[in-house]
């Protein structure tokens, strides 16, 4: 009965913990393409590729159901991959929408006309590739109106917390804000739209003030796989066994790893 985590490296480990402390008793298969990462610089045909390259690796071992915790891959590749590449057995799902459904007010599943909503200027914090997709603000538009939504791509940043550059990362996250707020003055809501970016997150509310809402997902997320698991209990695959596969250096990787949720995480091979 496993669900299976993909990311391009480190950043869904954000949102694994937040699922595995939700559901204790669901065992979690985490796959990091570390050899891969960063997603956010590749084209989307690239991404496409990867992904659907993961997405195997984990029903192989057992996940009939495959998170993708990454915005990137939810982004870029995601629609593509339901509509035409994902068998009838399986299911693939991405990481905005729980967002969107929490910035936008609404209960899971809610499919009622686009309204207004308490937020009017959002901004968006972001890989390149996810940015350059429009995804994000394509999924609002199905929910809210008169939403004004300014993106920023971090250029550099999952690189540097890949690397476990913390003082670079802290440069970047504040040169992307500063950036940011020139183009919007004064946000309402920050969405951190990659799940590298809650290692930043006391840096991007600093950087932001006190007076921004910043959302992350980890904690929405394992809500609403939670909720789709009680919807949907046959989606538990028969992988019986927590497991950690990368397929990058699995020694390096789980040093950066356990630095990251400071905790021991061992990476086996994928
Ligand atoms: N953490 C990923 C995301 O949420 C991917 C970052 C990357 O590989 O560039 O977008």
């Amino acid at each position: 009965m496993a669900v299976g985590v993909f990311d391009s490296g480190l950043g869904g480990l954000t949102v694994l913990d937040a699922v595995s402390k939700r559901l204790p008793d669901v065992p979690f298969v985490y796959l990091g393409d570390n050899k891969h990462a960063p997603y956010g610089v590749r084209d989307a045909d690239d991404v496409y590729t990867l992904t659907c390259a993961a997405t195997e690796r984990l029903w192989d071992a057992g996940c009939d159901l495959v998170i993708l915790a990454c915005n990137t891959a939810s982004a870029a590749a995601l629609r593509r991959m339901q509509e035409s590449w994902i068998p009838r057995e399986k299911r693939v799902l991405g990481v905005f929408v729980p967002l969107i459904e929490a910035l936008t007010e609404r209960q899971w599943g809610d499919n009622s006309p686009p309204r207004e909503v308490a937020v009017q200027h959002v901004a968006l914090f972001a890989t390149p590739a996810t940015v350059r997709s429009r995804a994000f603000q394509r999924e609002l538009a199905f929910r809210a109106i008169g939403v004004d939504v300014e993106a920023q791509a971090c250029g550099g940043l999952v690189d540097a917390i890949e690397e476990g550059d913390m003082i670079l990362a802290e440069a970047l996250v504040r040169s992307h804000v500063d950036a940011l707020k020139r183009k919007m003055p004064t946000p309402q809501a920050a969405i951190l739209g990659c799940t590298h970016y809650p290692l930043m997150q006391e840096i991007f509310q600093d950087a932001l003030g006190p007076e921004v809402a910043v959302y992350s997902q980890a904690n929405l997320v394992a809500e609403s796989l939670a909720d789709y698991l009680v919807r949907h209990p046959n989606m538990m695959g028969q992988g019986e066994a927590s497991m950690f596969l990368t397929t990058g250096d699995a020694k390096r990787v789980s040093d950066h790893a356990t630095q990251f949720l400071r905790r021991r995480i061992q990476f086996e091979a994928a």
